[in-house]
């Protein structure tokens, strides 16, 4: 039932291209330059006139809710916050009538996002879900919602949930800019256009593999690891981090690239590893510096580059490249190595990696 993998968390990876294809199926037309959303067309009117959306969720999901607010706020120009859905839901938070709230979950079954949708709702917001599970709690609570459609996710650590999850709050971002009239037909047709083709380059990326493997070998023994990046990339270097953490066990933490200095910077000497999302977006001359930064103090640089990158090279010690592709689309593609480097040192480390100790598939307990 692994289809040749030797874990589920692997063969999850590898299902990216397609469940990702799957996600879109329908929704995007790209010559059109049209986004359809059959799960919450009847608020298509209502879209027009949101004041805020709030986004809760947990874990991952709260990642992708992270790039969520970049697209939205980006495309939609609608002010998003994310929330910790367990934070939230015991602050009296300020909700209207007018506020629209997405909850993010793969399982569906997440209790404490559970309990503030409950509250959102109480206070009258409309509750729009994102979840992979049809059927699942979450989605009968909420008013409408759109299936991430990644297919069964067994894997403890969630891999293919998570970018399908990026992939709707994409398709969503479109979608109300679409309704505000705050994006041009012709516009969307160029961001539809390489949406579409972003599977292909999802592939692209996973041939990053053994090389990434390698990298896995040299950084297999740390005892603590840095990820960083800026814009939607630090999300990014927040999921890059979960994810190392959960399944092997290393110290890991993610921060904005800029917050470095900051106080983490203290932490880093040649034992340290860090994790740099450094593709080309506009982000890019300021993520040099800092990596400059790093090396100065002899930390070991990894860095996510864009296919072909001469700058990164020169200064670290392992570049791992992506396809390049617009900056909307770099969280889709930049999370790939990452979740690939967790995968292999887990392994080399002799970790469950399916099973992580301590860990359930559902957080059915507040
Ligand atoms: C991390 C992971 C968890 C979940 C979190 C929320 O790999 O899987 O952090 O993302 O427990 O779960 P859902 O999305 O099911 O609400």
């Amino acid at each position: 039932e692994k289809g040749g993998f030797d874990h589920f968390m692997l063969k999850e990876i590898y299902e990216q291209p397609r469940s990702i294809k799957d996600c879109m199926r329908g929704r995007i037309y790209p010559e059109e330059g049209k986004v359809q959303l059959g799960g919450i067309k009847e608020f298509a009117e209502k879209l027009k006139n949101i004041d805020r959306i709030i986004i809760v969720a947990c874990g991952t999901s709260w990642h992708a809710g992270l790039v969520g607010e970049y697209l939205i706020e980006e495309y939609a120009r609608i002010p998003v916050e994310v929330e910790y859905a367990s934070e939230f839901r015991y602050r009296n938070p300020i909700i209207t009538e007018k506020d629209v709230v997405i909850a993010i979950s793969q399982s569906g079954e997440t209790a404490d996002t559970m309990a503030a949708i409950e509250m959102a709702k109480e206070r009258g917001a409309t509750i729009f879900g994102i979840c992979n599970v049809a059927g699942a709690s979450i989605p009968r609570l909420t008013h409408a919602g759109v299936y991430t459609h990644a297919g069964p996710e067994i894997g403890v650590a969630s891999t293919k949930a998570f970018t399908a999850q990026v992939t709707v709050l994409t398709l969503m971002a479109f979608y109300m800019a679409q309704q505000k009239g705050t994006i041009t037909t012709s516009k969307l047709i160029e961001l539809l256009t390489e949406l579409d083709h972003i599977p292909e380059k999802i592939q692209v990326a996973l041939e990053s593999n053994d090389l990434v493997k390698e990298v896995a070998e040299k950084i297999k023994d740390s005892t603590n690891c840095l990820f960083l990046g800026r814009g939607s990339g630090f999300p990014v270097a927040l999921e890059g981090a979960l994810k190392l953490k959960e399944i092997s066990y290393i110290h890991a933490e993610g921060y904005p690239a800029a917050e470095m200095k900051h106080g983490p910077i203290a932490l880093i000497d040649e034992e340290m590893p860090v994790v740099f999302i450094a593709t080309q977006n506009s982000s890019y001359e300021k993520v040099i510096s800092n990596i400059q930064e790093v090396k100065a103090r002899k930390g070991k640089v990894i860095a996510i580059v864009t296919q072909g990158d001469t700058e990164v090279k020169k200064m670290a010690d392992y570049c791992i490249e992506i396809p390049d592709a617009k900056e909307a689309f770099l969280p889709l593609l930049a999370t790939i190595p990452l979740q690939l480097l967790s995968y292999h040192i887990a392994v080399m480390r002799g970790c469950n990696v399916d099973q992580p100790r301590n860990l359930a598939k559902s957080v059915t307990v507040e």
